[in-house]
């Protein structure tokens, strides 16, 4: 959808004069050629990632005949959300100012069988020489208070243009089948509406345990694969993500 439609849109639903951002959105509308671009060029990095991905996969059937990623999801950020988001955070509609300050315009989710899984996708794609590690934020290790788990990536890589190679953010949400399984749910439960504060605390804490349930569900897996493999472990224990940045 492009500045123009998404502004009929919000006016044909009468959100419009509520959206505290109309005068943001009038901004990126003056440039509408510069954001087209700047998506492009986005959807060019996400299909740059997914490629590293598959291609980690592919090589992990034929040496190891065992496929560590389940499914990959892309997803650019919508023209709503990132106009959205630019204005929350103070971001110009210039292609520098949300290069700058917005990481999450391209994002990509892995999705793995086993929580060992994670670490040695996450590993063997920061190990390319053309991936740079912004910042990491590993919700595995240290889940959020409300239970959410996945490993956060932020990089930077290069696309390849006519006439230049520019670096592009990426995030790449690394999570296994079961940390997807909750989030997905979540994130549609917790938009449904606005409830009484006790019971929605209730729920929120129903909702963390049952966070809790299925990453013991993840541990119990990966331990029953383990003792169906001997005991060999697809990576070291702790493989440190860190050193990458
Ligand atoms: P924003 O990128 O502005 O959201 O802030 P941040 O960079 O501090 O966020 P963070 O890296 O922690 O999370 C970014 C993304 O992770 C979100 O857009 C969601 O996709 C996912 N995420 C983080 N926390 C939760 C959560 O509690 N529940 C669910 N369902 N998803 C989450
Ligand atoms: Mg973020």
């Amino acid at each position: 959808m492009n500045i123009r439609d998404y502004i009929e849109d919000k006016k044909k639903k009468k959100q419009y004069e509520q959206f505290s951002a109309d005068k943001y959105v009038k901004l990126f509308e003056k440039d509408s050629k510069t954001f087209e671009t700047i998506m492009t060029y986005y959807e060019c990095a996400l299909m740059e990632a997914e490629t590293k991905f598959k291609v980690l996969n592919a090589e992990f059937e034929l040496t190891r005949e065992y496929s560590p990623i389940e499914t990959i999801k892309s997803r650019l950020k919508t023209i709503e959300s990132l106009v959205a988001k630019s204005h929350l955070y103070n971001v110009k509609p210039t292609f520098e100012d949300i290069q700058d300050k917005i990481e999450d315009v391209a994002g990509i989710r892995v999705i793995c069988g086993f929580p060992e899984d994670i670490y040695t996708v996450a590993d063997c794609f920061l190990q390319q020489d053309d991936i740079t590690l912004i910042d990491c934020k590993d919700y595995i290790k240290n889940p959020k208070p409300n239970g959410y788990r996945s490993l956060h990536l932020i990089v930077s890589l290069p696309i390849f243009l006519e006439h230049e190679k520019r670096d592009m953010k990426v995030e790449v949400q690394l999570r296994t089948i079961a940390m997807d399984f909750w989030a997905s749910l979540e994130h549609k439960l917790k938009y449904k509406k606005e409830l009484p504060a006790d019971i929605n605390d209730r729920l929120v804490e129903e909702l963390t345990e049952c966070a809790n349930s299925s990453a013991e569900l993840d541990m119990r897996m990966q331990h029953v694969r383990r003792q169906i493999e001997g005991g060999t472990s697809h990576i070291d224990d702790a493989v440190d993500l860190q050193q990458w940045m």
